[in-house]
């Protein structure tokens, strides 16, 4: 069971590449692929006792190439421990890369695994195009085996129009009704994105049963990567449009991800959208899963890169691409919220707390500084004095480095700025948000660092900013600045 050579090949160069990787070279709680490229999360489950988190791995290099499955194991979301490669393109129909997909227990307490094979066909006119095709593989949550039937949805259960090119990241639930629902990206005549709903009894065989949700040239190209559940009584689907338009400060990363929030009649199996809007405001957040916490908690992790951007990370470094925090979803006022995952505060440490301090040009505050913290601001006005222009906190920094996340009320724009993080390249390093609610100067920043990024989540997790950092880590220095006079309250907790 799961012996094929490709996968023997994987197993035994990431086991060996692991041991050169130090661990002040890999963040402190981010995973990162045990060896070379990582791209989405896939497979995210609870299983066994554990959660499972599989992705999009290349362990050979650190740039994208023929897909495989990369493995983890966690209690708690934050310590992962490696577990083999679990899937390599070893079969005909996937030759060309194992891409995203999810996991499901069976009946029999078995993991099951659907994702996406691909494999490169040569058209009439001499060109090569990816055909993708859904398909299974079981094991026990180590080793998998994929079924002898393979694939298991292919261009035959597409629905008219839809492209046998673009259909694929197939995410499972088990229904109300018992049956294996997917739900599967895919690219209708138009040119546009769709999500299609698959149904099954056994998890391998499967029917076409209708589209979930169009994107009707709305939101970006083709849709990847959805996830469809419940939350607080509204039904949410996430999926990461291609080639997205900016739409005043929403949708700015060209592939980002979109949230829309909807109800979900079972019975007839219609998603009726209500509402919409970007997942991250950062730089580098796309391709989401969420999984649902023994507790209830629905808790969603995303790879923590944009496409455009991936030359941050230089070609030399042994790996690239890494996870975000694990964030806990929930609603409020109509809008999805993100918190960290609360096991971060088990890693917390030495509290550093300052109170009304009254700044104006730049601060450093005693006991504040540090690359692995959880650090919340809370800024206002001062009374008595006109609205302050602009606060920044500044992180990441010394004499050469410096990465910043800056308010400016008049405005109500939040700006992450990278520009002096250690990146070489001319790629995006600054993102704005507009954070109407915070006009009058009261704003709440919680930010978690850690040695290769950043996450900034704003009063409470109404908007979050994520972006990936290259800092030197001795750079640790942390800063505030006022351009006028504000008072802010300090709480800062490293992280062990
Ligand atoms: C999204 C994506 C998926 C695909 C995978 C390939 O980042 O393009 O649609 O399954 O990456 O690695």
């Amino acid at each position: 069971m799961g012996s094929s050579q490709a996968l023997r090949d994987a197993r035994r160069y990431e086991e060996i590449l692991e041991k050169v990787i130090g661990p002040l070279q890999r963040p402190l709680f981010h995973l990162t692929p045990r060896a070379g490229w990582m791209n989405d999360p896939n497979g995210f489950c609870r299983f066994g006792g554990r959660y499972h988190l599989f992705y999009q791995y290349y362990p050979y290099a650190s740039h994208w190439d023929s897909m495989h499955w990369g493995h983890a194991v966690s209690t708690d979301l934050l310590h992962w421990e490696y577990l083999p490669a679990a899937l390599a393109p070893d079969e005909w129909y996937d030759q060309n890369g194992c891409f995203s997909g999810s996991a499901l227990e069976t009946e029999d307490g078995r993991l099951m695994l659907m994702y996406t094979g691909v494999r490169l066909e040569t058209l009439p006119n001499g060109k090569k195009k990816e055909v993708q095709t859904q398909c299974i593989a079981v094991g026990d949550g180590i080793d998998f085996e994929k079924y002898a039937g393979n694939p298991v949805l292919t261009e035959e259960e597409l629905p008219a129009g839809g492209s046998r090119f673009d259909f694929r990241d197939p995410k499972m639930w088990r229904g109300a009704d018992g049956l294996i629902y997917s739900a599967i990206g895919n690219r209708p005549a138009d040119g546009s994105g769709q999500i299609l709903l698959y149904k099954s009894a056994d998890g391998l065989s499967w029917q076409y049963d209708r589209v979930l949700a169009a994107n009707n040239n709305r939101y970006g190209k083709m849709w990847e990567c959805p996830d469809f559940f419940e939350l607080d009584g509204k039904q949410i689907l996430l999926v990461s449009p291609q080639d997205m338009l900016p739409e005043g400060f929403e949708y700015h990363n060209g592939n980002g991800t979109l949230c829309v929030i909807g109800q979900y009649d079972e019975e007839t199996r219609t998603f009726t959208e209500e509402a919409n809007q970007a997942v991250d405001y950062g730089i580098d957040f796309y391709a989401p899963q969420t999984v649902l916490a023994e507790d209830g908690r629905r808790i969603m992790i995303g790879w923590m890169q944009n496409w455009d951007a991936c030359a941050i990370r230089e070609p030399e470094e042994p790996w690239s691409g890494q996870m975000s925090m694990p964030r806990e979803l929930y609603l409020k006022d109509g809008r999805l919220y993100q918190r960290p995952v609360r096991e971060i505060e088990d890693m917390r440490c030495d509290p550093v707390a300052v109170c009304d301090e009254v700044i104006s040009g730049r601060v450093d505050l005693p006991g504040i500084s540090g690359r692995c913290v959880d650090l919340t601001v809370r800024i206002r006005p001062k009374e008595g004095s006109s609205l302050y222009h602009k606060v920044a906190v500044r992180f990441a920094e010394n004499e050469t480095f410096r990465t910043s996340v800056s308010y400016r009320p008049h405005e109500a724009t939040l700006k992450i700025d990278r520009k002096f993080s250690g990146s070489r390249r001319a790629i995006i390093h600054q993102r704005r948000a507009l954070v109407e609610e915070s006009r009058d100067g009261e704003i709440t920043l919680r930010i978690i660092l850690d040695r290769f990024s950043a996450e900034i989540f704003v009063n409470d997790g109404r908007q979050v900013l994520s972006a990936v950092v290259n800092t030197d880590p001795a750079a640790d220095g942390i800063s505030f600045y006022a351009d006028g006079e504000a008072v802010i309250d300090v709480v800062k907790y490293t992280l062990r």
